[in-house]
């Protein structure tokens, strides 16, 4: 058996910020619209008018302050409520591809590496934008790597569940390396005319290089362990699919055709489930709460994760133990973590050990255990 480890980190970062007040305004200007047009159906109350939303509920709520995004004209406008996107020729690089390059670049350089020292790629996102070919495929093929390609999704779980992938891969001894990458495009099946849920996502796009501990040429972490484990539930769900046009109505605009979630319930039950598995997984392979250094988590919810952070370590997280990028990236589904990892990791010493992990819809809990060698 090999010993996996990632040697490369890449965060692929959109230049467009939408804040909470533009988010908001924007909303509120639909709002109106729509209870304009709808005026006469709501007066005879055969309809709800749609109420504001607002910034303080939304920092209250989630902890999020403002979100990347691919196009935010699009986003913004009270009368589109979703980004523009440039439609691309099928020869052009994808939008994903595009985003994955970037990231992929940043970790292969900070592993000082190239595209000949790579096996494989995966990338796992909530969303690939086309059935086939595989999105990792056109992204092998940009980068000029030979070996194998292929698309994941579990959710946002998917980078976590990536890396086990990739790492048992490399402990078996059938592959040397691999880029696991996360394109999430958050903003295209976000439901922005929704006020409970219209300020959860951004777009971003994060890559890891996975390699075998002894190729490692500079800073790097042992991949200790992995951990997966699913549960399923409709409290996260998004309909839109393939089946589509084979049922009656379905290529109306439909609520269920973008995100939908039941957050009191997402936050009741997938906390609980994530505390387990955290603590499970750190008894069996015997790291005490005062071993870690670091919990890098998923990024969805600021409350949930001091939670989550104080459960683990059996007391409220020191600054900088438990690090939230989410505050300027919101949600970006499985990319979250990893940003913050990415960010947050370098000052860790030799031998120093932390925990990835990722939570979602599935449900789905990921964890890896690290250790900086
Ligand atoms: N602005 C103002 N008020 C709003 C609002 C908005 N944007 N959105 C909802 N509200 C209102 C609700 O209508 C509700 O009003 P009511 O009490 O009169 O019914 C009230 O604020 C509370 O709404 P609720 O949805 O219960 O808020 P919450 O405290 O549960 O927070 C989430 C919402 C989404 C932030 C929270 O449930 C959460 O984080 N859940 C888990 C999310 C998650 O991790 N998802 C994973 C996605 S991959």
């Amino acid at each position: 058996m090999h010993q996996p480890a990632i040697t490369g980190t890449g965060v692929f970062t959109p230049s467009q910020i939408i804040t909470n007040d533009e988010l908001v305004a924007a909303f509120n200007a639909h709002a109106d619209l729509y209870n304009a047009e709808n005026a006469e159906k709501i007066a005879a109350g055969l309809l709800e008018p749609k109420p504001y939303s607002s910034s303080e509920f939304i920092h209250a709520a989630s902890g999020i302050e403002q979100r990347y995004v691919l196009d935010k004209t699009g986003v913004l406008d009270p009368e589109v409520m979703h980004p523009w996107l440039r439609e691309r020729d099928d020869d052009e690089p994808g939008q994903m591809a595009e985003m994955a390059l970037e990231a992929c670049t940043q970790a292969l350089e900070m592993a000082g590496k190239t595209a000949g020292d790579v096996d494989a790629v995966l990338c796992a996102a909530s969303n690939h934008e086309r059935a086939y070919p595989a999105v990792a495929i056109e992204i092998q093929d940009l980068l000029g790597i030979q070996g194998f390609a292929f698309d994941m999704n579990v959710a946002c779980s998917s980078a976590t569940f990536g890396i086990q992938a990739a790492a048992d891969m490399i402990r078996s001894g059938s592959i040397r390396s691999a880029l696991v990458v996360n394109p999430e495009i958050c903003s295209a099946h976000l439901e922005w005319r929704d006020r409970d849920c219209h300020f959860i996502f951004g777009d971003v796009c994060t890559a890891v290089l996975i390699e075998r501990a002894e190729d490692a040429k500079g800073l790097h972490f042992l991949i200790k362990s992995t951990r997966c484990a699913t549960q399923f539930s409709n409290n996260i769900r998004n309909n839109n699919g393939f089946l589509r046009r084979t049922r009656k109505d379905h290529m109306e605009d439909r609520r269920d055709m973008q995100f939908m979630q039941n957050g009191r319930k997402v936050f009741k039950e997938v906390l609980p489930l994530v505390s387990k598995h955290i603590a499970d997984h750190m008894a069996d392979e015997g790291v005490a709460a005062t071993d870690l250094k670091r919990l890098w988590l998923h990024q969805a919810n600021k409350t949930m994760n001091d939670y989550i952070g104080k459960k683990v370590l059996g007391r409220d997280p020191a600054d900088g133990e438990q690090p939230n990028i989410l505050q300027d990236y919101a949600n970006t589904s499985s990319a979250g973590s990893i940003i913050a990892f990415a960010k947050y990791s370098k000052d860790l010493q030799p031998g120093d050990t932390g925990l990835i992990c990722s939570f979602g819809a599935g449900y789905s809990v990921g964890s890896v255990i690290l250790e900086r060698a």
